[in-house]
């Protein structure tokens, strides 16, 4: 099949976007497509006008599989011009791609489904939060870890707040968790049902996973089979469940927290998760038995099909 790899583009997440499109490109060549790969312009308009040409090209790509990580690819905006161009592409649609990337309104709607996400609110920049410590402090549509801080005490709240305040309109603020960070892909299986692969438990050799941890420090440790069966099964219902509440569709990551009581927290929903050489998604499906050609060939027939 002829396949557009899309990467790039003006959000924050630019360059961890354009390590993920090298790694879907070529596993989509071993797995015997035909791929013509475009890096979006980090400039907004510009990145537009590339990409409505680049969707009427001719003969035009039989499926788009667009790996933009941040609020614009990832969050609604090139999925909305896919879907007035009528062309096939891999990942959610326009409204759970929307509404993924904005954390307060996912976190509402899992709870809304009774569905587990620590209390949280959204803050002004030019007001103070109200919870108190230990609390994280994040954008509300960003990931990557960027502009993210974990305060465990006033003092560090202060100082965070002052600081990402400058550069974000507003900010998330959410009860910190003590406990295990995981995370939970979920794939559509041939017949479109969402399915769990095996839960990812992260331990950083840094304070926290940052951004350095995921993508550049080789001394992040991934573990697999942490927990017993009957709370892994857990794990999998929820992210299925968190799947299924958000409207998802083919592939999203189901960030958590598991706390020293073995409640499990949701705390994200990665619609286009990172797929570079560090990336999670890849990993848990490689433990499921699925390599990359393999994952990314099931990811582009389940868009044409
Ligand atoms: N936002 C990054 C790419 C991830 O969730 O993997
Ligand atoms: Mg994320």
């Amino acid at each position: 099949m002829k396949v557009m790899v899309l990467a790039g583009g003006p959000d924050r997440e630019r360059e961890v976007s354009l390590m993920s499109g090298e790694q879907v490109s070529a596993a989509l060549r071993e797995a015997g497509h035909e791929v013509i790969q475009r890096d979006l312009s980090p400039d907004d308009t510009a990145a537009l006008e590339e990409f409505a040409m680049w969707c009427t090209e001719s003969p035009g790509p039989g499926v788009v599989f667009p790996i933009f990580h941040g609020k614009w690819g990832e969050g609604g905006g090139a999925q909305q011009l896919l879907d007035q161009r009528g062309l096939p592409y891999v990942g959610c649609r326009e409204a759970a791609a929307r509404l993924c990337t904005d954390k307060t309104k996912t976190k509402q709607t899992l709870l809304d489904a009774g569905l587990p996400t620590p209390a949280f609110e959204l803050v002004n920049a030019d007001d103070q939060p109200t919870l108190d410590p230990p609390v994280v402090v994040k954008p509300n549509d960003d990931g990557s870890s960027i502009d993210l801080a974990i305060c465990h005490d006033a003092e560090s709240l202060d100082a965070a707040w002052a600081d990402l305040s400058s550069r974000n309109d507003v900010l998330l603020v959410e009860r910190f968790v003590r406990g295990k960070e995981i995370t939970v892909g979920v794939i559509e299986d041939e017949t479109g049902s969402p399915v769990a692969l095996p839960s990812i438990h992260i331990v950083p050799a840094t304070e926290f996973y940052d951004y350095e941890a995921k993508y550049i420090r080789d001394d992040t440790q991934y573990h697999f089979d942490t927990f017993a069966p009957e709370l892994e099964a857990k794990l999998g219902e929820i992210a299925v469940a968190a799947f299924k509440t958000l409207g998802c569709r083919h592939l999203s990551r189901i960030d958590m927290f598991v706390d020293e009581d073995d409640q499990p927290w949701v705390i994200e929903v990665n619609t286009l998760p990172g797929f570079t050489t560090h990336s999670l998604l890849p990993m848990g499906a490689a433990k499921q038995g699925t390599d990359m050609p393999g994952l990314v060939d099931r990811l582009v027939n389940l868009a044409v099909n």
